[in-house]
């Protein structure tokens, strides 16, 4: 019932060749069961728009709350959606802890992105501490029901939840699927509580050192719903072994 969805998160990598590299490698006979998104830096998102628009969605991994204005270095999310862009990443926590970025910038950032259109990825998850002290659901919720007090549990339906544990990110340390399963069946039923219609329809995606080796069995949890993935999308050959386990 729910499509899956498989993101890439390139991060603070890559290059011009690198774009083209990659959607040589990726584009050769691959057959789609996902909704697949790319999510470059921004400087070459236009390029790859220009390049993948047949095949996949593409997107930025931020987006600015103003939808314009004297802003330096902030991008619109109108502009995302000019040059080809259709999805953007909010509140991962790299922008969280790097940025200081609050629970509630996101959910302006989700607002600002749902007002032009574009389909917004809240990312949530506690640190290693957090889990270990038991407030890991606590954490989650709290950075969830920051957009949905802003924004309504409906427009999660516009984009999707990505469950990112902090100390599964860039590790090579994946929560296993039954930890990863728990925490998505907790956030739906979190969900569930607030707008019954809106859960069973909510894509909610993992992402923390997914690989090809590991991308089944957690695909293979009733509510895991794809992945975000930020190592293991910068070769086409693995993102794509990915988006073949679904
Ligand atoms: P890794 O897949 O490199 O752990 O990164 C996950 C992530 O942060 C995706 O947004």
């Amino acid at each position: 019932m729910r499509r899956s969805l498989i993101a890439a998160n390139w991060k603070t990598h890559g290059s011009l060749e690198m774009v083209g590299d990659f959607v040589k490698g990726f584009a050769s006979g691959i057959e789609l069961r996902a909704d697949v998104v790319l999510f470059p830096p921004a400087v070459y998102l236009s390029t790859l728009a220009g390049l993948t628009s047949e095949f996949v969605q593409v997107g930025l991994q931020d987006v600015g709350v103003a939808a314009d204005g004297a802003h330096t270095g902030e991008i619109a999310a109108s502009m995302v959606k000019d040059v080809g862009g259709s999805w953007v990443i909010v509140g991962h926590s790299e922008r969280r802890l790097d940025q200081g970025e609050s629970d509630e910038l996101v959910a302006h950032k989700f607002a600002s992105a749902l007002a032009a259109g574009l389909s917004p990825i809240v990312c949530v998850g506690e640190t290693l501490a957090q889990r270990e002290s038991g407030d890991a659901f606590a954490v989650v919720c709290r950075q969830l029901m920051a957009v949905v007090d802003h924004c309504g549990a409906a427009a999660l339906l516009n984009g999707a939840i990505a469950y990112e544990p902090l100390w599964a990110i860039g590790t090579g340390v994946t929560a296993t699927p039954e930890q990863a399963g728990q925490m998505h069946a907790s956030i739906r039923a979190q969900v569930a509580g607030l707008d019954e219609s809106v859960a069973p329809a909510l894509r909610i995606i993992y992402g923390g050192s997914v690989n090809p080796a590991n991308a089944g069995s957690l695909f293979a949890q009733e509510d895991i719903d794809g992945a975000l993935v930020g190592g293991a999308s910068l070769q086409a050959a693995s993102f794509a072994a990915i988006v073949a386990a679904v």
